[in-house]
């Protein structure tokens, strides 16, 4: 009897070269927990990003660099539970891949033991594309990230559009073919014109992910609580808004506490 199991849907490394090569639009949604996971998996969208922005949106942060590696190993731990067919790839936090390349492995390797099949780090430069290389050939599938990359907001001057003249575009796209060459599978574009991303997209082998990038790239990543309607500190120029959650949660908890404050709630049906 096989013991191979049976993976032919699932979304893979293959998966998202192959959207590229015959020109297909991909999606990618970040999710933070188990149900969240599990409905954007039935939903059909092909990517879930772990996203380190968790640390603004689920956990009140001002900024992403209030998460660490052990809290992005609980929450992809959730999020792996929750997938059947989406391809999960967790976000490298703050400081968890730049002091050296062993530290970076082992982190990196930790979220794949959670159930990532693959890892995002943001930026590029020698040191980077030497990580990717050597995540790489340790089995963990890479997904680059340049143009605004907010672990670098500080260095950056806050958020900012990148790659707005044709010397950063230029910058960009050396930074993006190194990445290729070092094992990345798919890039990550943020808050970059999207004359610039379709140029990039145009120049690389692998698929590129906007995020407020524009229409050119191969897929669309957008964080799922705006999309939801969730998540109302900020909303960003580039993110649709499908829902109103928040509203939604608002709603649902005036009419418990009423009830509750009524009295209608509970009623003969809900008591054992
Ligand atoms: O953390 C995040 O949500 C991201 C974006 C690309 C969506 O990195």
């Amino acid at each position: 009897m096989s013991t191979a199991m049976n993976t032919a849907k699932t979304v893979t490394v293959k998966t998202v070269r192959k959207f590229k090569d015959e020109g297909k639009k991909f999606s990618m949604l970040t999710a933070y927990d188990y149900s969240t996971a599990k409905y954007i998996d039935e939903a059909g969208v092909d990517m879930i990003l772990v996203g380190d922005s968790l640390a603004m949106t689920a956990l009140g942060y001002e900024s992403t660099h209030g998460v660490g590696i052990e809290e992005m190993k609980i929450f992809t731990k959730a999020v792996a539970r929750g997938v059947k067919r989406t391809m999960v790839i967790a976000d490298m936090p703050f400081l968890s891949y730049h002091t050296d390349i062993p530290t970076a492995i082992k982190n990196g390797g930790e979220l794949i033991r959670c159930g990532a099949k693959g890892v995002k780090i943001e930026g590029g430069g020698e040191y980077i594309n030497e990580l990717v290389k050597r995540l790489t050939e340790s089995g963990i599938p890479v997904v680059g990230h340049l143009g605004f990359t907010p672990q670098f907001m500080h260095t950056l001057g806050g958020y900012r559009v990148q790659g707005k003249t044709d010397e950063a575009v230029e910058q960009i796209l050396t930074s993006a073919k190194a990445l290729e060459k070092a094992g990345a599978f798919a890039l990550v574009l943020e808050m970059v014109p999207e004359q610039c991303a379709k140029y990039i997209t145009e120049n690389l082998q692998i698929p590129t992910i906007s995020c407020g990038a524009g229409r050119f790239c191969t897929g669309q990543v957008l964080v799922c609580d705006d999309v939801f309607g969730k998540y109302s500190d900020m909303t960003p120029k580039f993110a649709r808004k499908y829902g109103d959650m928040k509203s939604f949660i608002i709603d649902c908890a005036k009419r418990f506490d009423a009830d509750v404050k009524s009295g209608a709630f509970p009623s003969a049906n809900e008591v054992f």
